[in-house]
């Protein structure tokens, strides 16, 4: 690797021929783009690089890779691993000028859009052809679809519909050495090789750049009930389940948990939340029923479940919306946990999935481990229960210096329940030496094997998801 400050000045000069000097940003101008949502890391980039196409960026790729400097794409820089991070000298590629929402196909259902397009301006578009991109993530009005794809995001809507790896059809991708590779397909078949568009999914910039991507879409939700259930315990989660599977299981959208503590955490940190349920519970899921006809039976459906299981004493109490500001004040409330967690201090974010049959078991065992650890700790559980995915988030003001230990603990639990210690966030450069744990052996050989064929020179966001260094 070159070194010399005169040879990057080269580099620099480089940049501003192919981009244009105002779309090469240094020093204030790029702080923005060298710190993380959450703010756990910062790096010094040598220059965040903002090109407008394909075409731009790929000869950006090419001037690093000339010079030996590792870049690091980004896109709305939301993610929650550091994986968006440059380390000092590194630099940053910002996707958000390749912005074009390129077509939408109502008889193939399908989307052409550009990395650097926010997830809510592609879902807009698609919900102006009366179709539904299905991937719902509290961060879409900043989160782009290169990044959503890159870290295969899931959110509210996965239990239908699965992760963006389930949606992407086709993908354009800017390789190591600058070459572009265009596998824009559109086709729901294709079996001709290995499916790149799947492997670059989920991979965290580490293989390629995205640049754009075909994604599948559905008919939109004509008719939609919402409703806030409160529970006795984390088994009676497991019950109720099973009573909306078999009232309407093509019908069920989402199935999300929510600790009190994590409910209460919200209501006080935001304004304007409030609590829909007269008395406090240790537990609450919050359920949507959708069709793509407008006038589908769901509310009574969702009634009678409510119904059926308070009689059973699965829940305590629930409310259903009865106006789509009443829906909207309930999804809210869930999507503001996040938030409400930032601002609250100083949090361990952990991103598990289990069985879902070994939600309660993960829950008990967890707080249980947890609170052995650090007696003071306060713990903040929510998420996607119905894809067995929790967000076992602590409050660790009181635990100073036991982060690190206190995540082992939780992956280790739901290591024992046959689960993953990441479910949706990915691996970023929090959770390497996770990654690394869990998966030794053959599977890191190959997943090294396969960084090896794609970037030989470890210059696509080198120390992300992998650690640098393996030995076979
Ligand atoms: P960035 O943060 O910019 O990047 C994330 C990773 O992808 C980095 O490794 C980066 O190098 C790489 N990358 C970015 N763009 C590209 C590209 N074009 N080509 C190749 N690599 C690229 N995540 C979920 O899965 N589900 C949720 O429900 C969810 N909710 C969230 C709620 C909040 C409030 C916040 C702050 C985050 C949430 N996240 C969630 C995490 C995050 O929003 C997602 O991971 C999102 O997909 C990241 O998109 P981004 O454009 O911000 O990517
Ligand atoms: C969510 O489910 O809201 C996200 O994954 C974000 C988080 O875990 O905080
Ligand atoms: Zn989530």
């Amino acid at each position: 690797m070159n070194s010399d400050p005169a040879d990057r000045s080269a580099l620099l000069a480089r940049f501003s021929a192919i981009l244009g000097a105002p779309h090469v940003l240094r020093g204030a101008d790029a702080a923005p783009f060298c710190t993380d949502w959450r703010g756990l890391f910062t790096g010094q980039a040598l220059a965040v690089l903002r090109p407008a196409d394909a075409a731009q960026l790929a000869a950006c790729v090419a001037a690093c890779a000339g010079e030996g400097v590792a870049v690091v794409p980004q896109g709305g820089n939301t993610g929650l691993c550091g994986g968006a991070t440059p380390r000092d000298g590194q630099v940053v590629i910002s996707l958000g000028r390749l912005n074009r929402m390129r077509a939408i196909d109502a008889t193939d259902m399908v989307m052409e859009a550009e990395a650097g397009v926010t997830l809510q301006a592609a879902r807009a578009a698609a919900a102006d052809a009366g179709l539904d991109l299905p991937l719902g993530i509290a961060s879409e009005g900043s989160a782009q679809l290169g990044g959503v794809l890159a870290t295969n995001a899931g959110g509210t809507a996965t239990l239908r519909h699965g992760t963006a790896r389930d949606l992407a059809l086709g993908l354009e991708v800017v390789l190591a050495d600058g070459r572009i590779w265009n596998g824009l397909r559109r086709l729901r078949k294709d079996n001709t090789g290995y499916a790149l568009t799947k492997l670059f999914v989920g991979s965290e910039g580490t293989l390629g750049i995205i640049t754009a991507a075909c994604l599948r879409l559905v008919p939109a939700a004509r008719t939609r009930e919402v409703a806030m259930a409160a529970l006795p315990s984390a088994e009676a989660m497991l019950g109720l389940l099973g009573l909306l599977r078999r009232a309407g299981e093509s019908a069920l959208a989402a199935f999300e948990y929510m600790s009190g503590g994590a409910l209460r955490l919200a209501v006080e940190q935001i304004d304007g939340l409030v609590d829909p349920l007269p008395s406090p519970a240790p537990h609450y899921v919050l359920i949507e029923f959708s069709a793509s006809q407008p006038d589908a039976p769901l509310a009574l459906a969702l009634e009678n479940v409510l119904a059926e299981a308070l009689e059973a004493g699965l829940i305590t109490d629930a409310v259903l919306a009865a106006s789509d500001a009443q829906r909207a004040a309930l999804w809210r409330l869930r999507e503001s946990l996040t938030e409400a967690q930032q601002r609250a201090g100083p949090t361990i974010k952990n991103d598990i999935s289990v069985p879902i049959s070994r939600i309660p078991d993960f829950l008990r065992e967890a707080g249980a481990a947890c609170t052995a650890l650090a007696p003071g700790i306060t713990i903040v559980p929510f998420g996607h229960a119905g894809d067995g995915n929790i967000h076992f988030n602590l409050m660790v003001a009181n635990a100073p210096g036991q982060g690190e230990a206190l995540m082992h603990e939780v992956a280790e639990v739901a290591r024992g329940l046959g689960g993953s210690f990441s479910a949706e966030h990915g691996i970023g450069q929090l959770k390497t030496g996770l990654l690394a744990g869990w998966r030794a052996g053959v599977e890191m050989d190959l997943f090294h094997a396969i960084k090896h064929a794609l970037d030989p020179h470890n210059l696509l966001n080198p120390g992300k998801l992998l650690r640098e260094h393996h030995q076979e």
